[in-house]
């Protein structure tokens, strides 16, 4: 028997497990347990963050990994986190795992020297590397016409693939396919590796009572015969890999499918117990499928949420467990580690908003954290076979390119006077880049308040107070590169004069209209709470403005809500992660919804709507005409100030916060 060998056995038998509750005692540090060392399998962590596995979409139709995905990965080791999991590698040289076009794969040699190179960045900057093998199963074969399945449970969601029952001799193939990916990534010097059964990804299909329903030896009434595929892929990796690398799983703890008769929360704890036993060394435990019909973790969901389930899993096993799920601050891992409940914060959204955030934290500069804000724009890109984007963070892909600044700007070549006008988003956003290339900036707001739009679409919904964390972080931003903030100041052409700008740029944002009108309301005016409507709304526009004000009114009052909107489809530009929300709510709460239908007229009482099926007249007590209109003219009223005058964000064009904030930094990189 090896040391190796023998220290496991110690361990199994819980003599190396560290103490819960490591707090230290007199720590001048404020996260001092998210910063105490830590262990897993024989390897010692410099602290407990993990930078949790993202699908970037960075990398080649055909697997090869890309210098974008280099340089992104580079970026999160550098950030400080103690682990840097790379995104999920399909195993199959079929591709019937892979989940998106731009994924990287683990499918054969000719991978390796791309993957040493991710490996090399994560370690040269100090951060163990852990190498994700994922096999979508349900969600896999993107480029095939079908995907792989215990059973052929039919999809949910339409935009995955058709299911095909899995063979046995396939079953047996990707057994075998995991465990020559677990060697080419130890081949590519990775330290740790870990397998993710999750979401609808093949080994959860095989936990899942509710899409397992195989007669054979991978099936079966019990959790332990669904287990057999995850215990044999361990046990498969185990042996390739000679126990000499860490092998890590990360499970459903909570699949949130009890409408389609999913595990039993007994049996889906059970699913952790069964992969220690087959020697996982640490379990992520991640809560609800892809198809589940309640948020998981959208804004709605308050920070921290999902913890209880970690607690369940922690008590259940004993190697270290971890998750991510919605914990943003630092405040709540840390209490959950000192409490036991998880031993390491994962962290997979945060990081992509700022791949910082571990040496922000550790070094008490929180204020500086790009936050999240869960908008889950990064998700939605992956399918729309896009490369991710991140709302917050413009930069996000372009690490490695000097001129988008990540690793901070260089001076502009010639230093200009600037004025912005407007301090929502766009305005914050183009004051603070151009003040670090260097420029001299003086930003107006009308408001006394920083945040435009902002402050209003805060008011929206539950947890929606977090769209002003980014609006926050931007005013620090603009105050660090010395930017002169007025707030409270209505700037006019007249107050320019004599200010010699070399540039102005008009971020003030769109004007709702057309206003004015008997029973005539725009949204503001709704949302600031500066009038109330009477009880029968109709609101004319059902884009991501009609939707807010509706789900404003329901959430704040027993109103009748109509709305009419000219497209097909209501929120066209509202996030599907949000969307679906929206559309229970208003179904649940009765709201009259016309679509291909235009708001012709009203009087006192009666509105007329028309559509395709001809003309209706509905009563009504208020109309809302939720419409936002550029202002292009600003231009030409400012154009006597003597400057270069641009015009960006929604005054351009009225459109949703990440168009704002890049259409901003990346003008402010070219100014
Ligand atoms: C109700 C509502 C809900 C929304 N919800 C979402 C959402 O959930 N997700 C999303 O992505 N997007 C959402 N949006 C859209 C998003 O808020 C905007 O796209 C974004 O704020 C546009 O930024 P901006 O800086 O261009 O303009 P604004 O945010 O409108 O800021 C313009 C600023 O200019 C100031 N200003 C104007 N004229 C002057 C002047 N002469 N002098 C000084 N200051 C001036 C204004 O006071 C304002 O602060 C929502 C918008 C609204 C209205
Ligand atoms: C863009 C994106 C890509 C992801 N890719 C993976 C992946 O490859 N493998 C995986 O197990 N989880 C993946 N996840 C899930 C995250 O690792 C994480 O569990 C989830 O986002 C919740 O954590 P958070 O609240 O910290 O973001 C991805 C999440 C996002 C947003
Ligand atoms: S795109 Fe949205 S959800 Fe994704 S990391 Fe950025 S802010 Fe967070």
């Amino acid at each position: 028997m090896n040391l190796l060998s023998v220290l496991r056995m110690i361990r199994k038998a819980g003599l190396f497990r560290k103490a819960r509750r490591p707090v230290l005692p007199g720590s001048l540090m404020k996260y001092p347990n998210i910063f105490s060392p830590g262990q897993i399998g024989m390897l010692a962590t410099k602290n407990r963050i993990k930078y949790a596995a993202t699908e970037t979409n960075f990398n080649t139709q055909d697997g090869f990994v890309t210098e974008k995905e280099i340089a992104y990965m580079e970026a999160q080791a550098r950030g400080g986190a103690a682990i840097v999991t790379t995104q999920g590698a399909y195993p199959d040289r079929l591709g019937e795992g892979k989940g998106f076009r731009g994924t990287m794969s683990i499918a054969h040699d000719r991978y390796i020297p791309g993957l040493a190179r991710i490996a090399d960045a994560i370690k040269r900057n100090g951060a163990l590397a852990a190498l994700q093998i994922l096999h979508c199963g349900r969600e896999g074969g993107v480029d095939l016409d079908y995907c792989l399945m215990p059973t052929a449970v039919p999809q949910r969601l339409s935009y995955f693939k058709p299911p095909r029952e899995i063979t046995t001799v396939e079953i047996t193939q990707a057994v075998k396919d995991h465990a020559a990916a677990a060697r080419r990534a130890q081949e590519a010097g990775f330290d740790m590796i870990e397998l993710s059964g999750i979401v609808g990804y093949l080994i959860s299909t095989f936990i899942s009572r509710y899409t397992n329903g195989r007669q054979d030896e991978y099936g079966g009434e019990t959790i332990e015969e669904r287990c057999r595929l995850m215990v044999e892929i361990l046990g498969a990796i185990k042996a390739e890999t000679g126990d000499k690398v860490p092998v890590g799983i990360r499970l459903c703890g909570a699949e949130l499918l009890d409408d389609r008769g999913g595990n039993t929360p007994e049996e889906s704890i059970e699913s952790f117990r069964i992969a220690e036993k087959a020697g996982a060394d640490y379990v992520s435990v991640t809560v609800g499928w892809h198809e589940s019909s309640s948020s998981v973790i959208t804004r709605d969901v308050p920070m921290g949420r999902w913890l209880w389930v970690a607690e369940r899993v922690s008590k259940a096993v004993r190697v270290p467990v971890m998750m991510a799920f919605r914990l943003f601050l630092p405040e709540i891992p840390e209490k959950a580690i000192a409490d036991g409940v998880i031993d390491f914060w994962e962290a997979c959204r945060p990081m992509i908003a700022d791949p910082d955030l571990p040496n922000k934290a550790s070094g008490e500069r929180i204020s500086k954290v790009v936050p999240c804000i869960a908008c889950n724009l990064c998700f939605s890109r992956l399918y729309y076979h896009q490369p991710i984007m991140c709302t917050v963070r413009p930069s996000l892909g372009h690490e490695g390119d000097e001129a988008w600044g990540y690793y901070g700007f260089a001076p502009a070549t010639e230093k200009k006077r600037i004025g912005v006008v407007g301090g929502g988003p766009a305005g914050l956003q183009i004051a603070a880049v151009a003040a670090e290339r260097g420029h001299d900036v003086t930003l107006w707001e009308r408001q006394a308040a920083f945040g435009g739009s902002i402050l209003l679409a805060s008011r929206i919904d539950d947890g929606e107070e977090e769209l002003l964390r980014p609006i926050a972080y931007l005013v620090e931003r603009c105050r660090d590169a010395h930017v002169t903030l007025v707030p409270a100041a209505t700037c006019t052409p007249d107050a320019l004069q004599g200010l010699g700008l070399d540039v102005l740029v008009l971020a003030i944002g769109s004007l709702f209209g057309p206003s004015g009108g008997p029973g005539r309301l725009t949204p503001d005016e709704i949302i600031a709470g500066e009038k109330r409507p009477g009880k029968r709304v109709l609101i004319a526009g059902g884009d991501g403005i009609g939707l807010a004000v509706a789900v404003y009114l329901l959430r704040t009052g027993d109103y009748h809500v109509i709305l009419v909107e000219e497209s097909g489809r209501l929120g066209r530009d509202v996030s599907p992660f949000y969307l679906w929300r929206y559309l229970q709510m208003f179904k649940q709460r009765g709201v009259e919804v016309m679509t291909r239908a235009g708001l012709k007229g009203w009087d006192d009482g009666e509105a007329s709507i028309a559509s395709a099926k001809g003309e209706r007249r509905v009563e009504v007590d208020d109309v809302v005409v939720a419409s936002r209109l550029a202002r292009p003219r600003a231009v030409e009223a400012f154009a006597s100030s003597g400057a270069e005058v641009l015009l960006i964000g929604d005054a351009r064009r009225p459109r949703r916060l990440h168009n704002a904030i890049h259409e901003a930094y990346r003008l402010g990189m070219r100014i």
